[in-house]
């Protein structure tokens, strides 16, 4: 047995890793750019044309879904009709997808992005930072914070005691006071959006985006929120290649870490009033005509505000200090 952030890194992003399979994440689960990558990508074409941003730059992007929504929204949503639409650009830890439009950038890994990719750009982390793998701890018995430990079949056993970073992290953000008491903790995620913020800020973005499935201090998910996903279904989480792992990521945790990289938060809610203030309404406009698209886009906008849905999300935004 191993500690589940290991097992979980290595079924998602090893060489036979879920994440690296020719189908994508389409193949096995629904998110907010595969609903309604329309919808979606208008909000965010009006959203770049708020900060002013000269790019898109879409971490995490899957096999290009959004992107390519966003290169045939961007000639008919930007808000100034004359100004000139933004560059967009794909990263994920795969090779570009085959269907990607031929106008949109790709790198495969973020450690190989250029720079000059992000300078003036939106980027945006859709549905990312809730796969990205972290420890499980567990209160023991005899009170102390352990290490959840699994085998690829996702039979469990409590390990070693958590480090002194995991235990700090846990008596900051998430307490675990009584036995059986257990948490993702969301160190790893914090590190990952702190570095991408220096990275992005260094770099000259405008504004990072983040989206996911979140929790804050107060609203924790008892028992934590480790979910495996295989073809569409829930499944018992076990990290065997074959299933996607996910947990809520600890939002609140992950904007201070992005604060403490230098961020300042222009944005902190969840995505029913982020998309919202960007103009969604999920019903008809007054006088609007019924139509089949009109019907199909108001569907697609009432899924994306949903609060008991995909409207629940978090939707943090940070840009530097000093910018828009
Ligand atoms: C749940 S999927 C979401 C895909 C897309 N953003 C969407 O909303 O449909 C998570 C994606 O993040 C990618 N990912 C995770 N960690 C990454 C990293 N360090 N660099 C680039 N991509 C990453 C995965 O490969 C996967 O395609």
């Amino acid at each position: 047995m191993i500690p589940w952030e290991a097992a979980w890194s290595a079924a998602l992003y090893g060489p036979q890793g879920f994440y690296r399979r020719p189908e994508g994440p389409v193949g096995h689960f629904r998110t907010a750019s595969h609903a309604a990558a329309p919808i979606l990508a208008a909000a965010l074409t009006r959203l770049a044309a708020e900060l002013a941003a000269g790019a898109v730059v879409d971490i995490g992007a899957g096999r290009g879904e959004l992107l390519n929504a966003l290169a045939s929204t961007r000639t008919t949503a930007h808000s100034a009709p004359d100004a000139t639409p933004p560059v967009l650009h794909g990263v994920d830890v795969v090779e570009r997808p085959p269907g990607l439009a031929p106008t949109v950038g790709w790198t495969e890994g973020l450690d190989r992005l250029d720079p000059a990719a992000l300078a003036g750009a939106l980027v945006v982390v859709w549905e990312v930072l809730d796969v990205v793998p972290c420890p499980v701890v567990e209160r023991a018995e005899d009170g102390e914070l352990r290490i959840v430990l699994v085998d690829e079949q996702g039979t469990e056993a409590l390990g070693t005691a958590a480090a002194a970073g995991e235990r700090t992290w846990c008596e900051r953000w998430w307490p675990l006071p009584d036995p059986g008491d257990r948490a993702e903790v969301g160190r790893p995620r914090d590190l990952w959006w702190s570095e991408l913020v220096q990275q992005a800020l260094g770099a000259g973005a405008v504004a990072l985006l983040a989206v996911d499935y979140a929790h804050v201090a107060g609203q924790r998910p008892p028992g934590g929120s480790l979910a495996a996903y295989r073809g569409g279904r829930r499944v018992p989480p076990m990290p065997d290649g074959d299933c996607d792992l996910t947990a809520h990521v600890a939002l609140d945790s992950v904007a201070h870490a992005g604060e403490a990289a230098g961020a300042r938060t222009l944005e902190f809610t969840d995505q029913r009033t982020a998309l919202r203030r960007l103009g969604l309404r999920g019903k008809a406009t007054a006088g609007e005509p019924v139509t089949a698209a009109s019907l199909q886009r108001i569907s697609a906008e009432a899924e994306l505000i949903d609060p008991g849905g995909l409207g629940g999300f978090g939707w943090l935004l940070q840009g530097p200090h000093g910018g828009n």
